[in-house]
């Protein structure tokens, strides 16, 4: 039922969280994970954008995606992983579109900002307003 999962994460500790069901939906048919992460590049501009800046995101994400693929093949689920650059909720809808097949994306209520008052990040509202499959968000 839920063979094909699309995973969002910004590494932080709601994300783990959100990884940890996952992992518990092998057992309800899951097979296959794509894990995505976005470079947020506004934040880039922000801090007065530079190359070695953006290559230093890069491969710290390119290690966190790597620790993330072994976990959920420890758990018996095959992996693919993207990292992109760009506005997270944009590149989570394009991966979507790219990809297509999904049945189901998995991601967290909150991430790295975690405001108190918020009902959910602006990451997930966006991505719950506008994605096609079916969602599950993890609470924090
Ligand atoms: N840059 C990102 N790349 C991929 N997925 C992301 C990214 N940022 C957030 N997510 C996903 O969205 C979930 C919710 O995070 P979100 O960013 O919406 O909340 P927040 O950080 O608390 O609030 P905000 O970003 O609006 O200040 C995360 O748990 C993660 O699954
Ligand atoms: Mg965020």
């Amino acid at each position: 039922m839920f063979k094909k999962i699309l995973f969002p994460t910004d590494f932080s500790d709601i994300s783990k969280k959100a990884l940890e069901h996952i992992k518990q939906l092998k057992a309800a048919g899951a097979e296959e994970v794509v894990a995505l992460h976005a470079i947020d590049d506004r934040t880039l501009i922000e801090a007065g954008y530079v190359d070695s800046i953006l290559e230093q995101l890069k491969d710290q994400s390119q290690k966190s995606m790597t620790d993330l693929a072994r976990e959920l093949e420890d758990a018996g689920l095959r992996v693919q992983t993207f990292v992109r650059v760009g506005v997270p909720f944009a590149q989570i809808l394009a991966m979507e579109k790219e990809i297509g097949d999904f049945s189901l994306v998995v991601m967290g209520s909150h991430g790295k900002s975690n405001i108190l008052d918020a009902l959910m990040g602006s990451v997930a509202e966006k991505v719950v307003r506008k994605c096609k499959a079916p969602i599950l968000i993890v609470k924090r």
